[in-house]
């Protein structure tokens, strides 16, 4: 059959030492389930290219990366070299946008044999998911810096919403929620005192549940709803955000399950339009970087997600995704392990046992 294809960019820092564990996971899983996959490494999107080039990424990277069914992230951010909003706004953030990936889903799972941050839970009792926006919202260039220098120095950043940018997430995040067992949706919102798109957000959710009958709505503030993470995450089943609440909430979230070297993430153009992306929650973690410590699991369950999605949830695909998370939790539970998750196991090591397990 015809072969998927697969870009991988391994970007900067430890996206340079998790990627090499998610690709033993990822050929450990085609070889067990046949899958009929291939894969092209791409040195670009790294701040060492932004060094010899002056910019991220080759001209026709859109082009380049285009044909592929998916591509494959490390991360991407060395701040001592070049600074953060360019280097993003430079490689990943245009992914996100010019690929039309609107939703960015983000699991948050406690796993057994994690040492939960939280007194009292167990596993099952964090289990939900983050349905972030991802091209529009808070995330803009639109604004500018005026009087600069000067006692009037002030500056203007502008959010946009668009009506269907917010229906496609809420509609993801009640299909999601709908078919879950708990058929909760709670909307991260603002709206008593970010007074005009937060109101908006509101009414678009209310209108978006009209058409799920079966699934509750909760919409909650997002200052309250942090706190609940923390005290009541059994509360939470699918939790739809904008896309500057959805990255604090999806940090927040894996925190509370004790490390974010665990958290992945798929961004998601679900016409498949475009490749989608799928990458860690965290970034390249250049204290860390060197030393072979970084927790590889993100990456891994990350490409979990992409198998999952190539195979439109089904067949091979499916058993590949299950398999791969069920030995991601074997190897929590009986090691080895990470730093972050208590061990003194390097990168490899988790990434080996992973693949092991699989094979
Ligand atoms: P970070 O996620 O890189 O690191 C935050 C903290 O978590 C650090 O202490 C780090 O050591 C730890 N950590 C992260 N991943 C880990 C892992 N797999 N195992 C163990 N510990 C881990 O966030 P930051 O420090 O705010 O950002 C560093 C750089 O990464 C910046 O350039 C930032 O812009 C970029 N960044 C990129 C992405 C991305 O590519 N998607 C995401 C977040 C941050
Ligand atoms: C993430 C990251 C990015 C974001 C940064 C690096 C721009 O934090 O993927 O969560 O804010 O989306
Ligand atoms: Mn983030």
């Amino acid at each position: 059959s015809k072969k998927l294809r697969i870009a991988v960019l391994a970007g900067d820092g430890i996206g340079k030492e998790v990627m090499p564990e998610g690709i033993r996971v990822l050929e450990a899983a085609a070889k067990r389930f046949d899958l009929p996959l291939e894969m092209q490494h791409f040195d670009w999107a790294h701040c060492d290219y932004f060094a010899a080039h002056g910019q991220m990424m080759p001209d026709d990277w859109k082009a380049q990366l285009q044909g592929f069914d998916a591509i494959l992230f490390g991360a991407v951010g060395w701040p001592a070299t070049v600074p953060d909003h360019v280097s993003l706004w430079g490689s990943l953030l245009k992914f996100r946008r010019e690929f039309d990936q609107y939703i960015n889903l983000r699991p948050v799972r406690l796993f057994e044999g994690v040492p939960c941050p939280l007194a009292g839970r167990k596993p099952g009792d964090i289990d939900y998911y983050v349905v972030r926006e991802n091209t529009e919202g808070e995330y803009t260039a639109l604004g500018g810096i005026m009087f600069e220098g000067t006692d009037r120095e002030m500056v203007l950043q502008e959010a946009v919403f668009t009506r269907k940018g917010a229906d496609r997430l809420l509609k993801f995040a009640f299909d999601l929620a709908q078919s879950r067992s708990k058929k909760h949706v709670t909307l991260a919102t603002k709206s008593n005192g970010i007074a005009i798109s937060m109101p908006w957000w509101d009414k678009c959710a209310e209108a978006m549940a009209k058409n799920y009958p079966d699934v509750v709505l909760d919409k909650q503030h997002i200052d309250i709803l942090t706190a609940r993470f923390v005290l009541q995450p059994g509360r939470f089943d699918v939790v739809a955000a904008t896309n500057l609440f959805g990255d604090i909430l999806s940090d927040l979230g894996p925190a509370t399950t004790g490390t974010i070297g665990l958290a992945p993430s798929a961004n998601l153009n679900p016409e498949r339009n475009f490749p989608s992306l799928f990458e860690p929650v965290h970034g390249s973690a250049p204290d860390i970087y060197g030393q072979n410590i970084a927790n590889p699991i993100a990456m891994i369950w990350s490409v979990a997600l992409m198998l999952d999605f190539l195979g439109d949830g089904k067949g091979a695909w499916r058993s590949a995704h299950d398999a791969i998370v069920d030995a991601i939790s074997q190897t929590i539970l009986s090691g080895p392990s990470t730093p972050d998750l208590g061990g003194q196991g390097k990168t490899p090591d988790v990434g080996k046992a992973i693949a092991e397990r699989l094979a």
